[in-house]
């Protein structure tokens, strides 16, 4: 995966749980916490053990790191840069949705060695969703989970979602609610 989502992981842990933290992540993880270039393409396995990493440090659960991971994204990607193409993406959270795959295919014009992942989202008749999540990689469900949250206080809403099921083709389907505006 490019630099990009590496550096995020380390914005995420030095600004929840400091420096010391990051490097004893890193340590553990076996990488060079010189630092990661937002534009270079890294092995996934780096960003996987990252993530096993910062679990076992953190004595949480490795899906709780990419829920975490998923939200703060929401953010950093704004603060690195990106975020007038997330603006033109859409006005509420169900259009984001809808224009998941535009975005990663815009993003890949700067960054040819993208792998994107894939989303298509079904209306239900009560005004929930179904997002169906595509990925060639493995274990990320979780991530979503935490994107779609960030996502709705983007548009000042909240949200249930639930994982209804996964597939060994890395298809997985959730089930979104919005909840309402956010206090
Ligand atoms: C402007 C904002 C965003 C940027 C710049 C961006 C860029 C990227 C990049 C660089 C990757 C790593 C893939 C690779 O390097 O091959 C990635 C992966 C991913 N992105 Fe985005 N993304 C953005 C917003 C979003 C949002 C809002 C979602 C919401 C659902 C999302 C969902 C994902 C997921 C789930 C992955 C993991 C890869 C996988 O499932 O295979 N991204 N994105």
């Amino acid at each position: 995966m490019y630099g990009l989502v590496n550096r995020a992981v380390e914005g995420l842990v030095r600004s929840q749980f400091g420096d010391a933290t990051w490097t004893v992540i890193c340590k553990k993880a076996e990488v060079d916490p010189g630092g990661f270039v937002a534009m270079d393409v890294y092995d996934d396995a780096i960003t996987y053990k990252l993530v096993a990493a910062a679990a076992e440090t953190l004595e949480i659960p490795a899906e709780a790191v990419l829920e975490a991971f998923g939200e703060y994204w929401t953010v950093y990607t704004i603060e690195e840069g990106y975020g007038d193409l997330v603006a033109m993406m859409g006005d509420s959270l169900n259009e984001f949705l809808d224009n998941l795959d535009a975005m990663h295919e815009r993003i890949g014009d700067a960054m040819p060695g993208l792998v994107p992942p894939s989303f298509k989202r079904e209306p239900n008749d009560d005004g929930s969703s179904i997002l169906h999540y595509s990925s060639d990689r493995e274990g990320l469900a979780p991530m979503v989970v935490g994107l779609v949250k960030g996502l709705a206080k983007r548009f000042n809403t909240t949200v249930e979602i639930k994982l209804l099921e996964s597939d060994a083709s890395g298809h997985h389907a959730f089930h979104v609610q919005e909840t309402g505006p956010s206090s």
